[in-house]
């Protein structure tokens, strides 16, 4: 039933949270379930993309002979995922939720609960969109944003630094959208600042409309 209109383009997706070590057994994490990443991949495919899909920790999965899965548990192992491919892809979508953040020190051993108060310092992840937007060549980049003040604002803020043709903003006030929910409401701006504010639809609607875009950009 799907169009063949991204037949020999390649898509890079980044999908799901990312897992920052404590120690062996805890992480710093968020409540991504993937599933907008995973939806966005498996419509490029039927469309004839060749998706190479990076996920963090996620319990779906997905069979589609265009699709080839790298699992991640790390922003930097996600960071060394994309940057190995991005000079060969067409497309980028950066759907995960990456953590700002990692714990400077992974403990070797699980840590003990002796001290009345624990501190634990955080070094800042690369921006795997903003650092592969500054060095894109032909690329069509796009991104996502929840915000929760001044919306559009921040969403247009970046664009710029992070250099993207398209940002996919999601409201978290929105009933029934983001993150753990089967719908989406999104607005669309462009690097052009044009604003299409989507109604509350299913994730997989969601994707199809981005994946849209996509072939609207190469038509
Ligand atoms: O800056 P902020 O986290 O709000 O930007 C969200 C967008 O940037 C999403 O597309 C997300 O996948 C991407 N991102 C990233 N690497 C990070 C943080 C966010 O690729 N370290």
């Amino acid at each position: 039933s799907k169009t063949q209109l991204l037949i020999k383009k390649k898509i890079l997706i980044t999908a799901g949270p990312t897992y920052e070590a404590i120690d062996p057994v805890r992480f710093i994490g968020n409540h991504s379930s993937g599933k907008m990443g995973f939806d966005i991949a498996l419509a490029a495919a039927e469309n004839g993309a060749e998706v190479i899909l990076v996920s963090g920790p996620s319990s779906l999965s997905i069979s589609h002979p265009n699709v080839r899965l790298i699992r991640v548990q790390t922003a930097v192992e996600m960071f060394d995922a994309c940057d190995s491919v991005f000079d060969s892809v067409d497309v980028l979508v950066g759907a995960a939720a990456v953590a700002d953040y990692r714990p400077k020190h992974v403990a070797d051993e699980k840590i003990k609960k002796d001290a009345d108060s624990f501190v634990i310092e955080l070094e800042k992840n690369p921006d795997i969109l903003a650092t592969l937007g500054n060095k894109k060549k032909e690329q069509f980049i796009v991104g996502f944003a929840l915000e929760t003040t001044n919306e559009i604002e921040h969403a247009k803020q970046k664009i710029v630094k992070k250099n993207l043709d398209l940002i996919v903003l999601n409201s978290l006030k929105d009933e029934g959208a983001g993150f753990g929910k089967p719908t989406n409401k999104v607005t669309f701006i462009t690097k052009n600042f044009d604003i299409e504010s989507m109604p509350l639809k299913t994730k997989e609607a969601v994707a199809s409309d981005i994946v849209n875009k996509i072939i609207e950009h190469y038509a």
